[in-house]
């Protein structure tokens, strides 16, 4: 496990609240979008009838900022972050990522499920150098960063181990090295760590951290914690039940490094509060 040492910057904040649909949205700070959806749509047709999952829905990430996304079970997070990776098509709206209009998959990107989706025929290094192979990058030249990553997350001695000699913990952390070899500017995670024990969780949320830290990559971060979501973030999106709206947009304030001791201060509990308040309210409303 790797430790923070130096105190990185909170990416640009929000500017401008705009009301919409009784929902505010702050909409960041023009030019410097790494993300921008603009009223975003999907429909599902399924044999019960039409699903709406994502209605006129409007966001922009700054470039270098952590966001996480949390909200209901079935609200449309995934699917939000689908379209963002081009995985998906949005059903109307547009998304831009990095001023460019996403139409397809594209490679400027390391994406991170739940599942880690490792091939259990290779060893973790080989998993992590497959991001290369399918780029048709040079794989030696990235052997070194291959080992760097490993080492930063704590595996340097399981480089040549198979995924089946890996524990949960252990392969989730590939799987970053995986998304990140490339050095993409953006990351996208859906609940990477959900099916990770507490402790392991937290071990992995200091590790991915650190490494953003030091990259300012820009992540958008799906998570049912929470606590993770304010612990690693510099902004948290709250949404609504299906069509999901945003009831909440919130700059995380919090200096950097954060330890893990830092989620017993008021100021942590005080971010916690304003985000479980909404969720909370809403399912209840
Ligand atoms: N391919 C699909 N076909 C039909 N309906 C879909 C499809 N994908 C998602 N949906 C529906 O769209 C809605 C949003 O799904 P989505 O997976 O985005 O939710 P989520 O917020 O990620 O939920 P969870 O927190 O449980 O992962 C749900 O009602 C889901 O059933
Ligand atoms: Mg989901």
């Amino acid at each position: 496990m790797v430790q923070s040492s130096e105190k990185p910057q909170i990416a640009a904040g929000s500017a401008a609240p705009v009301e919409r649909n009784n929902v505010v949205q702050l909409l960041g700070n023009p030019g410097s979008h790494a993300i921008t959806v603009k009223g975003l749509s999907k429909r599902f047709q399924t044999k019960a009838g039409l699903v709406t999952a994502l209605s006129d829905l409007n966001l922009a990430v700054d470039s270098g900022q952590f966001l996480s996304v949390v909200g209901p079970s079935g609200c449309g997070k995934s699917t939000l972050l689908k379209i963002v990776a081009g995985l998906v098509p949005p059903s109307s709206g547009t998304v831009e990522v990095g001023g460019k209009a996403v139409v397809k998959p594209y490679t400027d990107v390391g994406i991170v499920f739940q599942r880690d989706l490792l091939l259990e025929s290779r060893t973790a290094i080989e998993n992590i150098l497959l991001q290369i192979e399918m780029r048709g990058l040079p794989v030696k030249q990235y052997v070194d960063k291959a080992k760097d990553l490993l080492e930063k997350v704590g595996l340097a001695d399981f480089s040549g181990k198979y995924p089946r000699e890996l524990s949960g913990g252990m392969r989730q952390r590939v799987s970053i090295c995986r998304a990140l070899i490339h050095d993409p500017p953006l990351l996208l995670m859906d609940e990477p760590f959900g099916a990770l024990d507490a402790l392991t969780r937290d071990e992995i949320a200091l590790d991915l951290a650190w490494l953003c830290e030091r990259s300012r990559k820009t992540v958008m971060f799906i998570t049912h914690s929470i606590s993770e979501a304010v612990f690693l973030s510099d902004r948290v999106i709250v949404m609504t039940a299906r069509p999901a709206a945003i009831v909440k947009d919130m700059i995380v304030d919090i200096a950097r490094p954060r330890s893990i001791e830092q989620r017993d201060s008021a100021e942590f509990e005080q971010h916690l509060h304003q985000i479980r308040e909404l969720l909370f309210h809403k399912r209840n409303s």
